[in-house]
């Protein structure tokens, strides 16, 4: 028997007549009575082993019990398949294992799923065994995908002199805008670590030390409303560095990607990516992410609107309101159940209605046409460039509330469509020019819409007091395809400027210190100035790998109700852990609406 064991689907032609050994899992057991095949996998494919009565008269009560899933050591020769058996659809189809002898590794139970590609299992039942899910050749190669991602950046950011420097998981609320996730102190009762949301201050306090250039592949975590691109602990690629400005960043990020498309899927990304202002952005999308693949940007049509005589649109205009639209070209065909559904879909986004027109050689047709002028009409036609055969919808409202109901419609429309084709390249897009600050209303008082560490432009800095709201940050996102994939800034490097943004924040100076006075401090000793971003990398890796959920490129995530459901985690603890951490656990209270 040979003593080397050969990997099952890099079994070739050139091994004809060779006695090999493979190792692996039993794919399928077929039986033809006194011929039985064995499909045996292992990582690298398929091979058929062939037990023949005649020749394994010994072993065959063995070979009968073998069932799927079974672990087997095999060893026999490779010969070539009856012509008429061969398979093309495998790579070793012309080929099979003689065999000659056989040791079951391991036995196993019937799988709840097969253990193949493209079969629609439950996916509450592929994560509660999920190392049966793992087996599948497409899950593996979707761990590999991950694998090589991480190590072109990796290798990407060590040939740029960048140092990778782990920080503490037990630590202090670092904000990003979740909530933390805390772990209870024994040895100091009542105190709590947080787990980081990011590596935020550490990586600045970095700066301090004098790092220069940082990075960290690193776990994050963040108790938020789970969607299919969130989870509550994810993998940020982590960076940061002394004395740059935007225009660093961005050209080191455009190589670190460029080296990385090619590297993982031997593309060639166009760079440089295109950026555009933020308000910009939700103008032309009705999102700080648009998605670039398709057109059908929003238009504005409110000056024509807020003089016309619907009056819908004409009191929206007179309240601060604007009316805005999407060409859904080619679509006049649409029904009134389908705009029906439509205009149900923009309410349920809290818009408060949606108007339409149908654009038809002989004109617009619509229940409202009669309320606008020919000139209207034109101006219309004008603004949203209709031809006939098109549909037009509008949405009045406040700006802030109806530019995020036109971004939804247009996505939703480019799903129905069907606009957006599996593989329609990377469409790459700096957000630039964010506001600092945003006004939370629940709240009564302004939030950072990156962190709080963002760096106001510097010409806004005497807005700070005054007007709050009209100071730019110097934030940038990085969007692919419509998902913000990073974000960074630079960052407040000066004492006095840091405690600016804490004050339009709403922190006193005491709560400032209380929080952020190791920060504070250390940008009293030489802070440089300073910048970076962080990658999601499950995000990034989830569309390398054309995956439209982030659980699929991550090992053992958790559901949307951020359970395990392997571990079946999170789980009660026992009265003495407790007791030791100096907790007591209140009655679940019935949610507050
Ligand atoms: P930010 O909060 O934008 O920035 O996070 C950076 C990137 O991390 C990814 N991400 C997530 N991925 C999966 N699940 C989540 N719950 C989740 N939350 C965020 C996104 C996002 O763009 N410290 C700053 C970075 C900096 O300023 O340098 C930060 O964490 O892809
Ligand atoms: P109404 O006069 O409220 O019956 O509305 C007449 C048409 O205008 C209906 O088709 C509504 O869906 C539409 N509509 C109502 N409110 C809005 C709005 N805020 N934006 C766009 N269309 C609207």
């Amino acid at each position: 028997m040979p003593k080397t064991r050969s990997m099952c689907g890099q079994l070739t032609r050139e091994n004809l007549g060779e006695e090999v050994l493979l190792q692996g899992w039993v794919q399928r057991r077929r039986d033809h009575g006194k011929l039985i095949f064995i499909d045996l996998r292992d990582l690298s494919g398929l091979v058929q082993v062939v037990a023949d009565y005649e020749e394994n008269a010994h072993i065959f009560r063995e070979v009968e019990d073998i069932r799927s899933e079974f672990v087997l050591e095999v060893s026999g020769r490779l010969v070539l398949r009856d012509p008429e058996t061969v398979n093309e659809n495998l790579p070793t189809g012309e080929l099979e294992v003689r065999l000659k002898s056989l040791e079951v590794l391991n036995t196993a139970k019937t799988p709840p799923f097969y253990i193949e590609d493209h079969v629609d299992v439950d996916e509450n039942l592929r994560l509660r065994y999920r190392y049966l899910d793992l087996r599948r050749p497409e899950m593996y190669a979707k761990l590999k995908l991950r694998h090589r991602a991480a190590l072109a950046v990796r290798n990407f950011l060590d040939g740029r002199g960048f140092l990778e420097v782990e920080t503490p998981m037990l630590t202090r609320s670092t904000p990003e805008g979740a909530r933390d996730y805390l772990v209870p102190s024994r040895i100091t009762p009542g105190s709590f670590y947080a787990l980081p949301q990011s590596p935020q201050l550490f990586k600045q306090l970095l700066m301090v030390a004098g790092a220069e250039k940082y990075f960290q592949i690193v776990r994050c975590f963040r108790d938020e409303d789970l969607r299919a691109d969130r989870q509550p602990e994810f993998t940020q690629i982590d960076m940061e560095m002394s004395f740059v400005e935007e225009e660093d960043v961005f050209a080191l990020v455009e190589d670190m990607l460029s080296h990385l498309y090619r590297e993982v899927l031997g593309r060639e990304i166009p760079t440089p990516f295109p950026r555009i202002p933020y308000p910009e952005a939700m103008l032309r999308f009705g999102t700080d992410k648009p998605d670039l693949r398709f057109g059908m940007e929003v238009k504005d049509i409110t000056p024509v609107a807020g003089s016309s005589g619907f009056k819908v649109f004409k009191q929206a205009v007179a309240g601060g309101g604007v009316v805005r639209g999407l060409n859904v070209k080619g679509c006049a065909h649409f029904s009134r159940r389908e705009l029906d559904e439509l205009t149900n879909y923009s309410i349920n986004l809290g818009a408060k209605g949606m108007a339409w027109f149908l654009v038809t050689p002989e004109g617009f047709k619509s229940p409202i046409v009669k309320f606008f002028t020919e000139d209207e009409l034109k101006g219309i036609k004008g603004i949203l460039e209709a031809e006939p055969g098109d549909l037009l919808i509008f949405i009045a409202d406040r700006p802030e509330k109806a530019a995020p109901v036109l971004g939804a419609l247009r996505l939703h429309l480019a799903r129905q469509l069907q606009l957006l084709p599996g593989d329609s390249g990377e469409h790459f897009l700096w957000v630039v020019d964010y506001p600092l600050l945003s006004y939370d209303e629940e709240e009564g008082r302004y939030t950072a819409n990156h962190h709080p560490f963002t760096s106001p432009v510097a010409a806004d800095i005497p807005l700070l007091n005054t007007e709050p709201s009209r100071v730019r940050a110097r934030a940038y996102d990085l969007v692919l395809n419509g998902v913000e994939i990073g974000g960074g800034s630079i960052r407040n490097h000066r004492r006095e400027l840091q405690e600016a943004v804490f004050s339009a924040l709403g922190f006193s100076p005491e709560e400032a210190r209380e929080q952020f006075g190791f920060l504070l401090k250390a940008f009293e000793f030489g802070a440089p100035p300073h910048g970076g971003i962080a990658f999601g990398l499950d995000r990034l890796v989830m569309l390398l790998a054309g995956s439209s959920s982030i659980r699929d490129v991550i090992p053992f995530p958790k559901t949307a109700r951020g359970t395990c459901l392997l571990t079946e985690s999170p789980a009660a603890v026992t009265e003495d852990q407790l007791k030791e951490l100096h907790l007591l656990v209140r009655e679940a209270e019935e949610e507050e609406e």
